[in-house]
């Protein structure tokens, strides 16, 4: 089986990325993490970076048939309307995750569209995050 672990704009470039914000840890660092907590279950992990919402969106479609998704959406958290609709017909559980704290951040960072939809939100752990959102996959998909 497999998981999908999807990121968006930006996040291609983790490591060199306003690291005072991101940290140094590389997308490779981040995807291996997210691979190695769901190697127990059995589970590989499909990593997939995109920059374009629509490539997000086919990324979506083309993997529903996945055990469960972690995404972090980038800046597409603030609009991302067709990524939104794309992971509503996602039919398992999928967790949110943001490397900052985004209510420390500028305002406009508060709300994300996708939200409401994620089976678990996590925000401000860093790269953690994205292993908690794992071990959170782990223990909650049947
Ligand atoms: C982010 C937070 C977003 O607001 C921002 O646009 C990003 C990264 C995070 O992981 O903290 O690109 O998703």
């Amino acid at each position: 089986s497999d998981v999908l672990l999807l990121n968006g704009p930006n996040l291609g470039i983790l490591g060199r990325r306003q690291p005072e914000i991101y940290g140094t840890d590389t997308l490779a660092d981040i995807e291996r993490a997210v691979g190695e907590e769901v190697a127990a279950r059995g589970w590989n992990v499909v990593a997939v970076q995109h920059d374009c919402e629509g490539a997000l969106v086919r990324t979506v479609q083309e993997h529903y048939d996945t055990v469960g998704a972690i995404v972090n959406p980038g800046a597409l958290m603030i609009a991302g309307w067709s990524l939104r609709d794309a992971l509503a017909n996602y039919p398992r559980p999928w967790m949110e995750v943001h490397l900052s704290n985004v209510w420390a951040r500028e305002s406009f960072r508060h709300d994300s569209v996708l939200a409401p939809l994620a089976s678990g939100v996590i925000v401000g752990l860093g790269p953690l995050g994205y292993r908690l959102a794992a071990r959170a996959l782990v223990a909650t998909v049947g």
